[in-house]
C-alpha cells in the first residue's frame, strides 16, 4: 500500500512538472505558487536531490530588485486562473507575478538539500542561492515589520498563505470593497464553491490587491496605509524557524559577514512573539496591527512555535492542552481552526481542513522538543487521511473526505519527505 502510494506522489510531481518548476494541481493552480514550491523541493529531493534545487532556482527566478519573492509566477498566460497578471498590474514585466509573498519556507527546504548532499557542486549552488535568501529574509524584516516589533505581518489574507481563516474575517471587515467593479471568478468552475472563499471574501480580496497595485506594492505605504495589517504567527514562527537555517547555512559558507545580521533577526523574533500571544485564549493568535486586537481562534499555526525553536513552558503548556482538546474533538488532525469555536467548517477552506504541510511543520517541531507521541499521532493521521482520499489539497477532519484539487503536489512531497510509511523504516 504505502509502495504505492509512493510510486503515485512521484507520479504526480513529474505530471506537475511543467519544465524545471511545478504547479501545485491541474485546472485550479496553473501557475508556480512560492510556498508550495518550498515544500514539492523536499519531495523532489527523496529521489532526485538535483531536482530540488532546480525548484528552489526557477522560484528566485521571480525575485524583486527589493527582495521579495512573490507568492505567484505567472510563467505563461493561463485565461483560466483569475486574478492574473494584468489585475496585478506586473504584465510587463521579464517574469509576471503576483505583487506580495507567500510564507518563507524556502530557506529551510535549502537546509535540508544542502543535508542530503554538501559536494561541491551544491556548495556552489548554495553559493548563489544564499544572497538571494538574505535578500528576501531581509525584506520580510522590514517590509513586514516596518516598526522592528519582531513580528511578521501580512498586507493580504493570501500572503499568509492560510487565505481564508476565520482570524481575517474581523480586519479584513474595514476594507471599503466599493471600488472592486465586476469580475468572474475562475476557482469555483474547478471546485464546489462550498469549498472556497465566499464572494464577500473575494470583494476584499481584490479591493486590498488593488491599494498594492496602486501604490506600487510600496512597502512603507502598505505598512503605514494599506487597508488590512495583520500580525500572524503562521509567517513569524516559519521566518523564524527559516532565520535559524538561514544562519547555520551562513556557517557551513563561511559567510561571517551575514551572521549578526540574522542573528539580529532571530534575537528580535523571539521576543516580538510575545505579541502574539493572545492571554484571554492561552495561545498564539494573529495580531491586527491597525486596532490591536488578537484573534480569537487557536489556528494550526497556533502549533508551530516549537518548529520556531520556541519551547518556553509558559507557551508551550497551554498550546499543548489546547492540541489536546482539538484533536479530542476530531477523526483526524490537525484542523485549520478550532472545532469548538463557531466559524469553524470542516470543509471550507482554512477554516477547519486539515492540510498535510501544517500537519509536516508542527510535528517536525513537537518531534525536535521531545513530542513524540502527538508528533506520530499527527504522522498516522496524515497517513490515514491519503490512504482513505488520496493526494487531495486538504482534508475533512471528521470524515477524512478529500477536498480543493486532486494529485496535489505538495500533499505528495510531504508523503515522501515525510508521512510515509516506507520513510518512517529506513529512518528507523
Ligand atoms: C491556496 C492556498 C495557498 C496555496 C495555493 C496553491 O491559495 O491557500 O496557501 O499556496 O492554494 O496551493
Amino acid at each position: 500500500m504505502s509502495a504505492d502510494l509512493d510510486k503515485i506522489a512521484i507520479d504526480i510531481l513529474q505530471a506537475n512538472d511543467l519544465g524545471g518548476y511545478t504547479i501545485p494541481t491541474k485546472g485550479l493552480y496553473p501557475y508556480q505558487w512560492n510556498w508550495d514550491s518550498a515544500f514539492v523541493a523536499q519531495g523532489f529531493a527523496t529521489f532526485d536531490v538535483n531536482r530540488g534545487w532546480q525548484e528552489i532556482e526557477t522560484l528566485l527566478q521571480g525575485q524583486w530588485d527589493d527582495g521579495m519573492v512573490p507568492h505567484i509566477l505567472f510563467r505563461k498566460d493561463d485565461p483560466t486562473y483569475f486574478p492574473g497578471p494584468s489585475v496585478w498590474g506586473t504584465q510587463n514585466r521579464a517574469l509576471p507575478s503576483s505583487g506580495h509573498s507567500q510564507p518563507p519556507v524556502a530557506a529551510s527546504t535549502v537546509r535540508l538539500l544542502f543535508e542530503k548532499d554538501q559536494s561541491a557542486t551544491y556548495v556552489e549552488r548554495l553559493r548563489v542561492v544564499f544572497p538571494k535568501l538574505l535578500a528576501w529574509h531581509r525584506w520580510y524584516h522590514t517590509a513586514r515589520d516596518f516598526d522592528g516589533r519582531g513580528v511578521i505581518a501580512v498586507m493580504h489574507p493570501w500572503e499568509s498563505g492560510r487565505d481564508n481563516l476565520p482570524d481575517w474575517d474581523g480586519p479584513a471587515a474595514r476594507v471599503d470593497t466599493s471600488g472592486v467593479g465586476d469580475y468572474v471568478r475562475k476557482d469555483t468552475s474547478f471546485v464546489n464553491a462550498d469549498m472556497r472563499p465566499r464572494k464577500t471574501d473575494y470583494d476584499r480580496y481584490l479591493a486590498i490587491l488593488q491599494f498594492g497595485r496602486e501604490c506600487n506594492w510600496d512597502a512603507e505605504k502598505i505598512a503605514r496605509d494599506a487597508p488590512f495589517y495583520v500580525a500572524d504567527p503562521g509567517v513569524t514562527f516559519i521566518q523564524l524557524r527559516a532565520d535559524r537555517d538561514l544562519l547555520a547555512l551562513a556557517h557551513a559558507l563561511g559567510e561571517t559577514a551575514a551572521l549578526p545580521e540574522i542573528e539580529e533577526w532571530i534575537a528580535r523574533a523571539e521576543q516580538g512573539i510575545e505579541l502574539l500571544w493572545n492571554p484571554d485564549l492561552g495561545a498564539f493568535t494573529t495580531l491586527d496591527l491597525r486596532s490591536g486586537v488578537h484573534g480569537e481562534g487557536v489556528s494550526s499555526a497556533s502549533f508551530l512555535a516549537p518548529y520556531a525553536g520556541i519551547c518556553k513552558a509558559r507557551y508551550l503548556e497551554p498550546t499543548l492542552a489546547h492540541f489536546d482538546r482539538m484533536m479530542s474533538k476530531v477523526t483526524y488532525g490537525v484542523p485549520s481552526y478550532d472545532p469548538d469555536h463557531p466559524a469553524f467548517e470542516s470543509m471550507r477552506y482554512w477554516r477547519g481542513p486539515v492540510w498535510g504541510i501544517l500537519n509536516y511543520m508542527i510535528a517536525t517541531g513537537f518531534a525536535e522538543i521531545g513530542e513524540t507521541e502527538r508528533a506520530e499521532r499527527i504522522r498516522k493521521d496524515t497517513v490515514a487521511l491519503i490512504e482513505k482520499s488520496g493526494f487531495a489539497e486538504y482534508f475533512d477532519p471528521i470524515s477524512g473526505e478529500g477536498a480543493g484539487g486532486n494529485s496535489f503536489s505538495w500533499t505528495s512531497a510531504i508523503w515522501l519527505n515525510w508521512a510515509s510509511p516506507s520513510r518512517n523504516q529506513q529512518a528507523a
